[in-house]
């Protein structure tokens, strides 16, 4: 073998030799770089007479072509497996079953809530909101419930910043502060309306949103549901509470026969105050008094926090259990589950 055809040949094994694009070129260098023995080739040219130039320049141009060949060769064969490496890994196998969406569903508690804005709604009420970080004034204070007034530690609950050192924010205890505040963000146009010999319109509102106390057990959770209602007016007596709350619960439970009992109670904020119980005719719970929500008459004081008059405006207000009211409807017995997030309990509600 003459030096040419063993320099091709040595080219050819290093370039089957090289696993990678960069073995490839550091190969390369080897035979065609500047010191490459091909380069070192033509470089040695110098020193030959023309003649001798012509044959030998044709013969190193035939080894030179030969590397280039079997280098261009070698870069084509790893540039494909590179490619069908990427192939294989992220081929698609289309004979896989595809991946069910499902299909999405309220919850059980949203469900409660948009069946009441309906009845409710059906019955003149508006639906009204509140935030539920809280300040001290709406949840306690303007609620007939000063600072260190024993029912306050019934709500113990969570506090946040922002308020004051004395009174600081909280998550609210209840949705009774809605009261207020639908109040007094309504008071100056039912003032202006009265100024211009028009009558006060009825405040008819309901709250439904989340509450928090310090409470947890199979029936109390420390995030929870209610709904507050205010009716006032002119001329509002217990007996329309009577009257709408029955008519709202037959029609929720879906149970002519349903039967309520108010119960004397104690809130700050009512007098006199009822705690609202139900009883079922029918059914598993048959026969046994479920409390549902307390309520009674606006508290004077309250009415005058909501910059009305006590003397010529008059009303009651409720407050009921949203977890309670769902938790009798579809017979769940643990107020628990529906905070779980468990898709097998939340999906029979679809
Ligand atoms: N806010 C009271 C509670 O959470 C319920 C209530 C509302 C009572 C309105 C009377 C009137 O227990």
């Amino acid at each position: 073998m003459n030096e040419l055809d063993a320099i091709v040949a040595s080219a050819q094994a290093a370039f089957a030799q090289a696993a990678t694009p960069a073995d490839l070129e550091n190969a390369k260098a080897r035979f065609l770089g500047k010191t490459g023995s091909i380069t070192e080739l033509m470089k040695g040219m110098a020193a030959l007479s023309v003649e001798e130039k012509k044959s030998r320049g044709a013969a190193i141009n035939v080894a030179k072509q030969a590397v280039e060949a079997a280098l261009n060769a070698r870069r084509q064969a790893l540039a494909d497996a590179e490619l069908n490496k990427q192939l294989q890994a992220e081929a698609l196998d289309v004979t896989l079953p595809g991946r069910a969406r499902g299909t999405g569903g309220l919850h059980p508690v949203s469900l409660t809530m948009e069946r009441l804005e309906a009845i409710f709604g059906s019955m003149g009420f508006e639906v009204a909101q509140g935030p539920e970080i809280e300040a001290d004034w709406y949840n306690f204070t303007a609620l007939n419930t000063p600072e260190d007034h024993p029912a306050r530690s019934m709500h113990d609950t969570f506090y946040v910043e922002g308020g004051s050192a004395k009174a600081p924010n909280l998550l609210r205890t209840h949705t009774s502060p809605v009261q207020v505040r639908h109040a007094l963000q309504h008071v100056k146009q039912y003032k202006a309306l009265v100024d211009s010999g028009q009558p006060m319109p009825e405040i008819r509102v309901i709250a439904p949103g989340r509450t928090y106390r310090v409470d947890s057990d199979a029936t109390h959770s420390p995030m929870f549901h209610q709904c507050e209602g205010l009716w006032i007016g002119e001329n509002v007596s217990f007996k329309d509470l009577k009257y709408l709350f029955t008519e709202f619960c037959r029609t929720f439970f879906e149970r002519d026969d349903l039967v309520l009992r108010f119960r004397p109670s104690f809130f700050p904020f009512t007098e006199p105050s009822a705690e609202i119980d139900i009883q079922f005719q029918s059914g598993p719970l048959a026969g046994r008094w479920l409390e549902v929500a307390g309520s009674g008459q606006v508290h004077p004081n309250v009415v005058r926090n909501m910059g009305l008059d006590p003397e010529q405006h008059i009303g009651f207000a409720f407050g009921m259990g949203l977890d309670r009211f769902t938790m009798l409807r579809y017979g769940v017995n643990d107020l628990r589950l529906f905070f779980d997030g468990d898709i097998r309990f939340l999906s029979q509600f679809r």
